[in-house]
């Protein structure tokens, strides 16, 4: 084993400041590879872990497994530089380390939370500690985690003591897919060491690559919390935009005119109505609340009505489009369906808690011959898959819009209508089409 030099905090802060330090990230998902690619970048020795070892074998390569603008080329380059590796083996990667960075998954089982990933990667990062290490938490993690879940871990299979041997930080990430790499720099960064020594560390290391401010903390609870109600904020927000769709189709306004007008205030910033909320982070970010209130007692009642709402939207635009078929005296069972978009936003290919998997599965259920399209990943959810986007629409009945990707920029009504059935059903989904009556048009929108 060759160990890292056990450095102290002037030499370790030293060591960052010139780039010299060696940095691990363990797990190179979403946010770890193109955090791994950014300290490369600032010229660190970076080793980027994971248990896939396929992921491992693309990234050696110089494959970015992750549909991000402009992370191909930087890993590409740091790859060819020896900059940025990747490994499985996280415990000796760890103990060749100055700064070990966690960023591994922190999924939700049902309602349930599972730090299984979290706790699998501390014991690793814990065996390979030594004296002098740097360790930052970046994944999402309930309030509390870092000083109650993994220190223990950190402590108890190093054998060493955290705030005197080695140093702890957590740094939330909150960029967000499609913007990775603009918004890991541009974004100001919080920063929380469990004492100050650990919060000035930290901060040095991610100074090297934030451009924007720096806002530091001593205590981790308060940037766990931070992080979630960043998150819980946007869920709640969306369901109350989603509960004025519900009532404004009702009373038949311009639900995204209604709003367009109430933000000119500047106090207000209602968010979109849509299909629903989706991917790893705001659908699940307001249940680590749910879940700590329960834990003292509370009963979070907004939080979790809010999450009540957005969860129903996806079951609100199967209604639609029964509706839909229904006033055009048509059978939805056998009838061509095409559903544009499966991706959970706009532009990127994760289809994590997608509300396209409800709507398409919805659909199927009233025997609906679902043919999905989305230019950027394959999951089709149980529906048949389109290559083309004009393969989708070619003879169908209906077309929903459940993600409003730039490439469907240049669908309006009338280029629907020109590639569907002569009676057109068109259900939008995003609020990306401009309100339209026209004959032999069944246009509903969100
Ligand atoms: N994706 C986002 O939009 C986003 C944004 C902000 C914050 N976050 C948070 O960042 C964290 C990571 O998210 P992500 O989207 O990159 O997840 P991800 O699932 O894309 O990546 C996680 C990676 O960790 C690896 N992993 C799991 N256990 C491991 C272990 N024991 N050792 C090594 N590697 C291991 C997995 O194989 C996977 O490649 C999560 O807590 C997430 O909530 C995500």
């Amino acid at each position: 084993m060759s160990g890292a030099i056990k450095l102290n905090f002037t030499e370790l802060k030293k060591f960052i400041e010139d780039s010299s330090a060696k940095i691990v990230v363990v797990g190179l998902g979403y946010v770890g590879l193109p955090t791994s690619a950014l300290f490369a970048r600032a010229g660190f020795d970076v080793t980027g872990t994971d248990i896939n070892r396929e992921l491992i074998e693309k990234i050696n390569r110089g494959q970015c497994p992750a549909v991000e603008p402009g992370l191909l080329d930087l890993v590409v380059k740091a790859v060819k530089k020896g900059k940025l590796k990747a490994d499985s083996d996280t415990v000796s990667a760890v103990e060749k380390a100055n700064v070990a960075v966690i960023v591994v998954n922190t999924p939700i089982q049902g309602s349930d939370i599972d730090l299984m990933p979290l706790e699998e990667a501390s014991k690793a990062v814990g065996k390979g500690l030594q004296k002098g290490t740097l360790v930052v938490i970046e994944s999402t993690i309930p309030p509390k985690t870092t000083e109650d879940f993994v220190i223990p871990i950190l402590e108890e299979q190093s054998n060493l003591k955290a705030g005197y041997d080695f140093w702890v930080a957590y740094s939330p990430e909150q960029a967000i897919p499609g913007k990775f790499l603009d918004e890991m720099r541009n974004q100001p960064r919080i920063i929380a060491g469990i004492n100050p020594e650990s919060t000035e560390l930290a901060a040095t290391l991610y100074k090297k690559i934030v451009d924007a401010k720096i806002v530091e903390v001593n205590n981790p609870a308060v940037a766990e919390l931070a992080k979630i109600l960043q998150n819980t904020y946007r869920d709640v927000n969306i369901a109350l935009a989603n509960e004025i769709a519900l009532i404004c189709e009702k009373l038949g306004i311009d639900v995204h005119e209604a709003i367009e007008l109430a933000n000119i205030h500047p106090r207000v910033h209602l968010h979109k109505p849509g299909a629903g909320v989706g991917g790893p982070c705001i659908p699940r970010d307001p249940l680590f609340l749910i879940e700590k209130a329960r834990e003292v007692e509370v009963k979070p009642r907004l939080i979790e009505l809010a999450r009540q709402i957005n969860e129903e939207m996806p079951d609100h635009v199967v209604r639609l489009t029964l509706e839909a078929f229904e006033e055009s005296k048509r059978q939805i069972a056998n009838a061509k369906i095409a559903v544009l978009g499966v991706a959970y936003k706009k532009d990127v290919n994760d289809v994590r808690a997608s509300p396209a998997k409800p709507i398409i599965q919805g659909l199927l259920k009233h025997g609906a011959e679902v043919v999905v399209h989305d230019p950027y990943c394959n999951e089709t959810f149980g529906g048949k898959p389109a290559k083309t986007l004009e393969e989708a629409l070619d003879y169908a009945a209906a077309a929903i819009i459940v993600t409003d990707h730039s490439a469907y920029e240049r669908i309006n009504i009338d280029y629907l209508m020109e590639h569907m059935q002569n009676v057109t059903i068109v259900i939008d989904a995003r609020g990306v089409l401009p309100s339209v009556s026209k004959p032999n048009l069944v246009f509903k929108r969100i």
